[in-house]
């Protein structure tokens, strides 16, 4: 059925992860493809709410030569941005404050005024609630699930976990020798917010010994028991990998900066927080890194490739069969599409009784419980 689509629009929003690129090629060619026309936005809907601020305007078409050779390229050619959420867009008032203001109607009459007729928005848990009240106002979506932190509901995965959990296994690859040689405790944290998911893949891709992730409320005891027993078999050294959102059972998650107008909470800092205890409590050298925005850069791996490629032309059909309100998701083997009333706003976390805890378990990991 087609729904007489001549022209769309692409965005990118939120934090970036690698994939966002080769979904964006894939959007463009299969567009192009049945004879569309397509538009990429600047930064989110920066490009619509602030067009004095690009030389080539907010708004720019898309051919074949700007997509060319990009699929493999980390970050995205669009731009991003995780404080430009137009529902609750910061805006400063005459009296100096800050106050909320929603400018989705700006966006609705942008589309109206440019005879685009579908959006094709690309992004993480901020990006699927923009994106269904955008649908809910009558504007015809269709979302693409992104995110290094795996925390989207409805999706076996997003495109971009794959990648930061290849490179978080790497640098784990590496720290095993070096604590190895100096007899250390090395902790590594890792981003994902509220959802262990990175640190979990890593962790026991990566065989490090304790695991901390925000959904199992960690003793800092539990670890020292773990370092202290491996001491005694003669293992002298260990690696923990934890969370940034990973909480203490009695304490608190480490924050680097409250959430403010526009922008949520930056998470951070428990890694060196735990590293501190470790050492005191285990009389061990120990030493801290922070993996942190390193895991959104680099090339996507080919599992995240394809996935975005399987995405974004999976998108485009969608809007060619008259969906809209709908997020593209991976049920495997196949791709499928689910509403976007049904994933907005809702965290998938790990699950306590899913099989990879258990693996970590069954090989002996300690996970601060
Ligand atoms: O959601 C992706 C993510 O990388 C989180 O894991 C992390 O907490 C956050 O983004 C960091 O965002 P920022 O770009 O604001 O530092």
């Amino acid at each position: 059925m087609s729904t007489h689509i001549r022209r769309i629009a692409v965005c990118t929003g939120g934090g970036d992860a690698p994939g966002l690129n080769a979904v964006i090629r894939s959007v463009v060619i299969s567009a192009l493809n049945r004879g569309w026309e397509c538009y990429g936005i600047h930064d989110g809907f920066n490009g619509i709410l602030f067009p004095e601020r690009y030389a080539e305007g907010g708004v720019y078409r898309l051919n074949r030569e700007k997509v060319r050779g990009i699929a493999h390229l980390g970050g995205t050619m669009l731009g991003t941005t995780n404080k430009g959420n137009p529902l609750q867009f910061p805006m400063k008032m005459r009296d100096g404050t800050t106050r909320e203001v929603d400018r989705s109607d700006e966006i609705l009459d942008f589309f109206a005024r440019k005879e685009f007729d579908a959006l094709v928005s690309i992004g993480g848990d901020g990006s699927l609630t923009i994106a269904n009240a955008l649908h809910r106002k009558g504007l015809r979506v269709v979302s693409v699930p992104k995110t290094i932190d795996n925390d989207l509901d409805k999706t076996f995965t997003t495109f971009g976990f794959d990648s930061a959990v290849a490179f978080a296994t790497e640098c784990l690859d590496r720290l095993h020798s070096t604590a190895e040689s100096h007899q250390r405790v090395m902790v590594v944290e890792v981003m994902g917010r509220y959802a262990g998911w990175i640190a979990l893949h890593a962790g026991i891709a990566g065989g490090a010994h304790a695991i901390l992730i925000p959904e199992i409320p960690f003793e800092i005891e539990q670890v020292a028991a773990k370092i202290r027993e491996r001491d005694s078999f003669g293992r002298m050294y260990s690696i923990i990998v934890v969370a940034e959102g990973a909480e203490p059972a009695h304490g608190t998650r480490a924050v680097l900066e409250p959430a403010e107008i526009g922008h949520a909470e930056r998470l951070g800092g428990i890694g060196e927080r735990i590293t501190k205890v470790l050492q005191q409590q285990t009389g061990k050298d120990a030493r801290s890194v922070v993996l942190g925005h390193l895991l959104r850069g680099g090339s996507p791996t080919s599992f995240d490739r394809l996935a975005a490629m399987r995405f974004g032309t999976a998108a485009v059909r969608a809007l060619d069969e008259g969906k809209s309100g709908v997020m593209v998701a991976l049920a495997f083997p196949n791709v499928n599409y689910v509403a976007l009333e049904d994933v907005a706003g809702r965290m998938k976390g790990v699950p306590l009784d899913c099989d990879t805890l258990q693996t970590g378990r069954d090989m002996g990991i300690c996970f601060g419980d």
